[in-house]
């Protein structure tokens, strides 16, 4: 290896660039995790992440990425046999598919074209049709990660209630937490799974599960064996600090430090940061002639951007010159979408310059392998960060 001078950028859609406020953080002994510094740090961690997920019921923390999540959801509240709802969006629901059924449940996927997010009038149908109450979930990804797609989560809520039917509500958040706007108690969700590696611009490791009262209720009934993964032990001495195995310390940390960073810029600009670097990395991919994968504009995600490959050229071939060529890194297309896209990851520790960083990289990589498009990406991107600014601005002074 020679050494490569400058930051390598990490612009896959997570794990994010990890900032160094948070690898500081991190950066500290390992304590007592049964001692009273660890209480009381523990104490702020678990009432600090409720923030984030915009709830006031409790937010259970796993050492685990984010399947580990997916997996406490269903086997917590769900018994063998149960029905799932859920809706084929991408890879993502296409994987918590595949784990539902490998822990013993029964699914139903609504199709999809992995192009658009979870449809809330099929998921409304689908439950009226359901009258004798066999779905007993319906489960959602609200930023699937291979697509570029947000699904509709207080709509699907809409959905449920209008057809009158008692599933719960579970909802993946990994790779929209802290980036996009979510809200699980005013959604009327019962599960969210969080993962800490996207928004919460941490290292993988940790992953979560803010629970509702009626999820709760569920898993006190729920038939599906469950041991690492059981909500009851960890609420138990969550409530007073502690958790009934080792935790991440350092991950605990540095998750104190981002809860921390977030507050610090406000939820609101967080968010209104990812949509603007979304309408600009989409302004780029405009004035290059190239296509955004998912095709509803209401649905474009403010994390990613998955490009579409013009005219059969290999998106693993693009993605491989600029890593080799400018030392980045973009998010490979996954399952049926592999070398048909290529992923632009905006989210996390990221601002202008690095959005204008990111796309100089791939407007000089489309150049670089050859790849039909116009110039002008990196221009058109700048008009709409330049627009924003003086919007704001105006807004400010309005003030
Ligand atoms: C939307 C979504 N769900 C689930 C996962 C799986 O999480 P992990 O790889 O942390 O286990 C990912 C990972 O990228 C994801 O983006």
């Amino acid at each position: 290896m020679t050494y490569q001078p400058g930051r390598h950028f990490l612009q896959i859609p997570g794990p994010s660039n990890v900032p160094d406020r948070i690898l500081r953080a991190m950066d500290r002994p390992t304590i007592d995790h049964r001692g009273p510094e660890f209480q009381a740090m523990a104490k702020r961690v678990l009432a600090g992440i409720k923030t984030i997920f915009q709830t006031t019921n409790p937010v259970i923390i796993y050492p685990a990425s984010g399947t580990g999540a997916w997996e406490a959801a269903l086997v917590n509240t769900l018994s063998p046999g149960d029905l799932v709802l859920m809706s084929e969006t991408g890879q993502f629901a296409s994987l918590w598919k595949k784990l539902a059924e490998r822990v013993g449940l029964k699914t139903e996927f609504l199709p999809g074209d992995w192009r658009h997010g979870a449809d809330p009038a099929a998921i409304g149908e689908r439950l009226a049709a359901d009258t004798d109450h066999r779905i007993k979930a319906v489960c959602v990804v609200h930023n699937e990660t291979s697509t570029g797609c947000v699904s509709p989560v207080a709509e699907v809520r809409k959905a449920i209630d209008a057809a009158r039917h008692p599933a719960l509500f579970m909802v993946d958040t990994i790779s929209s937490l802290g980036s996009l706007d979510y809200r699980h108690d005013t959604w009327g969700v019962d599960v969210t799974v969080g993962g800490s590696q996207k928004g919460l611009m941490l290292p993988p490791g940790l992953s979560f599960n803010a629970v509702s009262d009626k999820a709760i209720a569920a898993s006190k009934s729920a038939g599906l064996a469950r041991s690492y993964w059981a909500w009851d032990e960890m609420l138990e001495m969550n409530a007073n600090g502690f958790f009934p195995f080792t935790p991440a310390t350092n991950l605990l940390y540095g998750l104190e430090a981002a809860i921390e960073m977030l507050h610090e810029e406000g939820l609101d600009a967080v968010f209104a940061r990812h949509r603007r670097h979304g309408a600009a990395t989409r302004a780029a991919v405009e004035a290059w002639g190239l296509e955004v994968l998912c095709a509803d504009p209401a649905q474009h995600s403010g994390v990613l951007t998955a490009v579409m490959m013009p005219g059969g050229k290999g998106a693993d071939a693009l993605r491989k010159t600029i890593l080799s060529r400018f030392d980045m890194s973009l998010g490979a297309g996954l399952a049926k979408l592999a070398d048909k896209v290529f992923r632009i990851g905006h989210l996390g520790d990221f601002n202008d310059l690095t959005l204008i960083g990111t796309l100089g990289g791939v407007e000089m990589g489309l150049q670089a392998a050859g790849v039909p498009h116009r110039k002008g990406g990196v221009d058109a991107a700048m008009a709409v960060l330049a627009a924003a600014a003086s919007g704001s601005e105006a807004r400010q002074a309005a003030e």
